[in-house]
């Protein structure tokens, strides 16, 4: 979702694809330093000049959306009539042979800043801490060095991973923030004992001060911008991925969080940036356009870039009807790769969260636990 805008004299080609496909491209565009769109106007150029394709398994293909430049589509549409083939394997074809030309370049993977991953929507109840939790769970369980920030002061990501809160006067991350810090916040953490997380996934958990947080702030006259990277920063090189649990609003809070998930110099496309659980409904459609707005905001205030690495579609049931479906499409098509995951309600997840043990554990084989893994697979390839 690295290109949410269609831009200047670009138009937008539905095409289906298939989860694989769209996934490499996504990931071997970034190895490559282009975006999606640049890399899909590259494939389908290659060929239009290439003969003798082979035919492409194309099973299991979903709606999926890319720009290409102004008149593109046509094009596109044409060629396939030419070549007497369905769009769906065209452009199947297309990334296929542009994959082989374009080898991951494995080298260019090393030295890449810790990522950072802001689970958010200002929309409460959608699953943020669900999704945080899980992805977190299923990259620790897969061997990654871990650290899930419980950054709502509700402190519901702290609650249900069955860990006390910071006690009031310790070193909480917000008066790391404003520079009160006494302590490294390394001893502020705590680690998941479970084995399956080999010690590996540790908690910065919430504290009442955090309610506190956006009024503190404002009164931060110098450096308040950064004060959550300056934070965080002594931490970083003990972990592969930071996870940040969203708070349900867009005040402060949420635009620090925003200024820290920025791409930073050297880094990979879509290595870090914001996770974006949704339903799939009306309401959810609202609020994303009020965040992807104080997401350009803040992009054309600071110069920051920030990428939306995509959706998760959350509590998902095609049984309830076609609007259902319609909006599930729309998420889909609305940017690019659009939905990551989709999950749906199920009992193991609700009593993860009653119990207070975290999914992974109490239900490891679970339909949702394996969408949690293979939502860690694809965002830490
Ligand atoms: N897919 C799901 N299956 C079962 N329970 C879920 C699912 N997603 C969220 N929940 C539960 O729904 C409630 C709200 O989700 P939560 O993650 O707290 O949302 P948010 O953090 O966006 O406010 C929680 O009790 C959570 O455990
Ligand atoms: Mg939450």
């Amino acid at each position: 979702m690295t290109t949410p805008g269609a831009g200047e004299g670009r138009e937008k080609l539905l095409v289906n694809l298939t989860p694989e496909l769209r996934r490499d491209l996504r990931i071997r565009a970034a190895e490559h330093g282009l975006n999606m769109q640049d890399a899909a106007t590259a494939a389908l150029a290659h060929w239009y000049s290439s003969t003798g394709t082979v035919d492409v398994d194309t099973k299991g293909a979903k709606s999926w959306g890319v720009f290409l430049p102004a008149g593109g589509p046509q094009r596109f549409t044409q060629e396939c009539e030419e070549r007497r083939m369905t769009k769906v394997q065209g452009m199947a074809q297309a990334i296929t042979l542009w994959l082989q030309a374009h080898p991951s370049p494995s080298e260019r993977l090393v030295n890449q800043p810790v990522k950072r991953i802001l689970v958010g929507n200002q929309k409460g109840g959608v699953g943020k801490t669900f999704v945080a939790s899980g992805l977190a769970q299923a990259m620790a369980e897969m061997g990654l060095r871990v650290l899930l920030v419980d950054y709502d002061p509700q402190a519901h990501l702290t609650s249900r991973m069955q860990i006390p809160g910071l006690p009031d006067g310790s070193d909480s991350l917000l008066k790391h923030m404003l520079g009160e810090g006494e302590k490294h916040l390394a001893r502020s953490l705590v680690a998941l004992p479970q084995e399956r997380f080999g010690g590996r996934l540790h908690v910065l958990p919430a504290s009442k001060d955090a309610f506190l947080m956006d009024a503190k702030l404002a009164l931060l006259q110098v450096g308040r911008d950064t004060c959550l990277a300056r934070a965080l920063a002594p931490l970083e090189d003990s972990y592969d991925v930071i996870i940040l649990d969203g708070p349900p609003n867009l005040g402060l809070a949420i635009d620090l969080a925003i200024n820290y998930v920025q791409r930073r110099p050297g880094e990979l496309i879509d290595h870090s940036g914001i996770l974006i659980p949704v339903w799939s409904d009306r309401s959810s459609f609202d609020a994303y356009e009020m965040l992807n707005e104080q997401i350009g905001t803040h992009s054309r205030m600071t110069g920051a870039v920030v990428d939306q690495l995509g959706f998760v579609v959350n509590a998902y049931d095609s049984r309830k009807g076609i609007v259902t479906r319609s909006f599930y499409d729309g998420w889909n098509e609305l940017t690019t790769p659009g939905v990551l995951a989709t999950l749906k309600d199920s009992i193991e997840g609700r009593e993860a969260s009653d119990y207070q043990v975290p999914l992974l554990e109490h239900a490891p084989e679970s339909d949702q636990a394996n969408v949690m893994r293979a939502l860690a697979k694809e965002l830490a390839a």
